[in-house]
């Protein structure tokens, strides 16, 4: 997608977007476009009685005057609400009907548009952002797709005297370019991505600046990561651990660290899951996808922060060589852990992955991301991620974080009492819990592998790694959930 910002006059070909406000006053970009087609616009606003609330859009097909093939006016709501994410989401939606059209570009005219909580450049650059996340589309497979089923668009012009508008959108491309390693990762079948893909992926990101360090089997054993080892001992494919240094700061200053779950393919091991819904567990590498989407952007914008990405990648397979349920591991941390359900993977991986995180980094700060429990859909359905941390001033910086880049999160419960819900008969802790706040079990399973002074959090996004249908900024599919709020986090804590 060729991204541009113009002042020049509206090009003669492409589809035109209007944004206009509830507050029914017109802007000087829709008094020209209404002007040149002699009234048809403000013609069709009166005719369709347009309300211009968020998300409702007025097509005019071609009209007379312009050379152009659509205009559509897109809603913006009120004006006084108007803010980043409104911006990106208006860019989403215009865009989102020009892809079914056959323009080869979009203009979004926004001369005399200005909102409520952002405006100029930045605006004009969130718009763009909107519009290129709403193009995405993961279709490398589809290779006898008719040609008429694909979107034709190419271009992106934002028209806006802003002049800053170009060094605005700058750092958003980066995170845009992080959103889009996340989804194509999340969207890769588990026969293409499997732990060394996925740590060869990773390793390319070298280009951007980050030092890639990747474990094999050989050097997790002498480590004595046994609870992540044994997870993947079913599969052919060797498991992995990925580090992804971005010291963008003064080596003196603090390192946070992100920690990802990257089950390449979770078939539930000897605990084998139902077949209804199995081809889902492609993406139960959504936590480490994220993080690794996240440090691409970071690195991409030059962060002035030092974070370290980390991601433990396993495929959990059933087979003569697979873990039982009873077994016994012991983990890096020196902690023994009864499998009770193979199934409960994740924190398997994750203990190790945290434990060697915070050994070798030494961070003040840990925050791990993972498909963890379907227990977290049922609470908080697709609607937020769950946020488990004993720490306040975290719980805040995430809350902000959420809420400012739209990835939204819900703190839930994790107390004493979750954390005695998994001992263990026979060794330091089981990995499931009772049948009871199945989340939350396993948020205190991870803290039992968190050290003393760490600010340590868990952001459980297994409703949020996929989307079932499309959103004003995502088409269906991989989300690529977390990368803006993790890029936000850092930049308004950390730099
Ligand atoms: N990867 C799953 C969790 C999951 C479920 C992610 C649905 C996305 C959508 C995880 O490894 C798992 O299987 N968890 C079990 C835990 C149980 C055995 C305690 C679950 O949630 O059923
Ligand atoms: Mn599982
Ligand atoms: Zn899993």
């Amino acid at each position: 997608m060729q991204i541009t910002f113009s002042s020049a006059a509206l090009p003669k070909t492409g589809a035109i977007v209007l944004p206009l406000f509830e507050d029914g006053k017109a802007t000087a970009a829709f008094n020209a476009v209404d002007k040149a087609t002699d009234g048809a616009l403000s013609r069709a606003v009166k005719a369709a009685s347009f309300s211009a609330k968020t998300g409702k859009v007025l097509e005019i097909v071609s009209p007379g005057g312009l050379s152009n093939g659509y205009v559509f006016v897109v809603g913006a709501g009120a004006k006084k609400d108007f803010n980043s994410l409104a911006a990106q989401a208006l860019g989403g939606a215009g865009m989102a009907r020009v892809l079914a059209t056959k323009e080869k570009a979009v203009v979004f005219a926004l001369d005399g548009f200005a909102g409520g909580k952002i405006t100029g450049g930045a605006m004009a650059a969130e718009i763009a952002h909107g519009a290129r996340l709403r193009a995405y589309r993961f279709d490398k497979y589809r290779t006898k797709e008719e040609k008429d089923d694909k979107p034709t668009v190419g271009k992106i012009v934002v028209n806006t005297p802003a002049k800053d508008a170009k060094s605005e959108f700058a750092s958003r491309e980066k995170l845009g370019d992080g959103v889009f390693l996340t989804r194509d990762l999340v969207s890769e079948p588990a026969n293409i991505l499997y732990p060394e893909e996925f740590a060869s992926r990773c390793k390319k990101l070298a280009e951007l600046g980050l030092k890639v360090k990747v474990l094999g089997e050989a050097e997790m054993t002498k480590l004595g990561m046994g609870s992540l080892l044994g997870v993947g001992q079913g599969s052919v494919r060797e498991s992995k651990l990925v580090a992804m240094e971005w010291m963008g700061a003064k080596k003196s200053d603090p390192t946070i660290a992100l920690v990802g779950k990257g089950v390449t393919f979770d078939t539930g091991g000897i605990s084998l899951k139902p077949p209804k819904g199995m081809e889902d567990m492609k993406w139960d590498m959504g936590g480490a996808g994220a993080v690794t989407g996240a440090m691409a952007a970071l690195a991409g914008r030059k962060a002035k922060a030092n974070v370290v990405g980390v991601v433990g990648l396993v495929e959990n397979m059933p087979d003569g060589n697979a873990q039982r349920p009873g077994d016994v591991v012991t983990s890096m941390s020196g902690q023994t852990i009864e499998v009770l359900n193979t199934d409960a993977e994740g924190r398997l991986v994750l203990a190790d992955a945290l434990w060697w995180t915070q050994e070798t980094y030494k961070p003040k700060t840990v925050i791990d991301l993972a498909t963890l429990t379907g227990a977290i859909i049922i609470s908080l359905a697709h609607e937020f991620g769950g946020m488990f941390t004993p720490d306040d001033k975290l719980a805040k910086q995430l809350n902000a974080a959420a809420e400012a880049s739209g990835d939204k999160l819900w703190r839930m419960p994790l107390t004493k009492a979750h954390d005695d819900m998994i001992k263990s008969d026979i060794a330091d802790m089981q990995n499931i819990g009772g049948p009871g706040a199945g989340s939350s079990t396993a948020a205190a399973f991870l803290g039992r592998f968190i050290k003393d002074g760490v600010a340590w959090a868990h952001l459980d996004i297994a409703g949020m790694a996929w989307n079932t249908k499309d959103k004003p900024v995502c088409p269906k599919g991989g989300a690529g959930f977390g990368v803006a709020l993790l890029d936000e986090f850092v930049r308004a804590n950390y730099e």
